[in-house]
């Protein structure tokens, strides 16, 4: 998941690189400042001594000493003066230079605090909405493999996530269903009800041979289906419709033979469809490469629902196709997760931008969308 929000002390996070909101003299402060040098320890400051300061919007970058950290990359934020003296440019140019430091560092990993959100006066919110921005935009188009966590700190700034949302929180009260909701006895006639369904389908025959598994795609070739025509099953559906029970069962291999479609196969069956590359769908989905090779390659992979979901918004599915989607990965949207009810909510509304629908989800102490 390239980027991340988290509730943490930067002091502790174990990444390549963490970043100071610093002061034009880099020679230490209070805030994060005066926590990431108290934790680094005086050779820190020394290192710091040697750079002869930095000017706004701007990045150096010292060694991380006694924190957990590789590196310190220090870069001073502009003090909020009402929005009209350039404070945005310069707010932007701190996580750029920043990043770009990183990048040449070859930094993989990156925590951010929310710079010039504190002593420095900008307003929380806004300071918030352009890391968000900065940051997706610089992964969406870096070529690199980099995961960058935006560190919220204190609980005022947690609640800001809060109240980027009000509309978001009305429709959890509206759509959220408590999963006790239901009477006692309607669970109990509902497990009943399932219990019959299951014990009505007959198991395979013992011994049955394993099932049939699917010719493995070559590396960036999408798979096909089996059995269709080259170059079919990216343009039309070719996967025989869903086995429909209590029919009378089927024979086990037949069975076995008529597998639909997986979640691999429609994912790389989507994204061929949209017309976009790999790398735009992993992307905009928020997983890194790596996780999206192993969907690709292993026809049967079953993803966790916070990345099968992050892919459904990456491809802008309408609620229906998600909800196929995950169903191919095993699950399914409900109203008694609130997970799902915000995602709903952003589908509904055909809002896709990811990052945003994650500032929510964090707003709401829920998972992230993403690996
Ligand atoms: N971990 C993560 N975030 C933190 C931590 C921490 N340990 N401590 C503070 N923060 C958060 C604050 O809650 C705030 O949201 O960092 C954000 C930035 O706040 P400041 O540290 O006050 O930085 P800034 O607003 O950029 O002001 C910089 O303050 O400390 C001095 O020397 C510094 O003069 C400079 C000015």
């Amino acid at each position: 998941m390239p980027l991340i929000l988290v509730r943490n002390d930067i002091t502790l996070m174990a990444v390549d690189a963490i970043v100071n909101a610093a002061n034009e003299t880099l020679l230490g402060g209070g805030g994060v400042d005066g926590a990431i040098h108290r934790a680094a320890g005086p050779e820190l400051l020394a290192e710091c001594r040697t750079l002869g300061g930095c000017p706004t919007g701007s990045a150096k970058i010292t060694k991380g000493y006694q924190l957990p950290s590789r590196y310190v990359i220090h870069t001073v934020g502009p003090v909020w003066h009402g929005g009209d003296q350039g404070e945005r440019e310069k707010l932007v140019s701190c996580y750029r230079s920043s990043l770009e430091l990183a990048r040449r560092n070859h930094c993989e990993s990156v925590a951010f605090p929310l710079i010039s959100a504190g002593v420095y006066g900008y307003p929380k919110e806004q300071a918030f909405q352009i890391a968000v921005d900065t940051i997706s935009g610089f992964l969406m188009e870096l070529e690199e493999d980099m995961t960058v966590y935006l560190v919220v700190f204190d609980r005022s700034a947690y609640h800001l996530t809060q109240g980027l949302f009000p509309e978001v929180a009305s429709y959890i009260d509206d759509h959220y269903v408590d999963t006790h909701s239901d009477s006692p006895d309607v669970r109990r006639a509902r497990a009943n009800q399932a219990q019959d369904f299951y014990s009505s389908v007959p198991h395979g025959p013992a011994g049955a041979p394993p099932r049939p598994c699917f010719p493995r795609p070559a590396p960036g070739k999408h798979s096909r289906l089996p059995g269709a025509a080259p170059g079919a099953a990216s343009t039309s559906r070719t996967a025989p419709g869903p086995l429909t029970a209590p029919s009378p069962a089927p024979d086990l291999i037949q069975a076995l033979g008529q597998l639909d479609e997986s979640f691999s196969q429609m994912l790389l069956r989507k994204i061929d469809e949209a017309g976009i590359t790999d790398a735009q769908c992993y992307k905009k989905a928020n997983i890194d490469r790596k996780l999206f090779s192993k969907i690709r390659s292993d026809i049967h992979y079953k993803p966790s629902k916070p990345t099968a979901m992050a892919f459904a918004i990456a491809l802008e599915l309408p609620l229906g196709e998600a909800r196929e989607m995950l169903e191919k990965a095993g699950f399914a949207f409900s109203h008694s997760s609130k997970f799902d009810v915000i995602v709903e909510y952003f589908i509904a509304r055909g809002n896709y931008n990811i990052f945003e629908i994650n500032e929510a989800l964090f707003a709401f102490d829920q998972s992230l969308l993403g690996s």
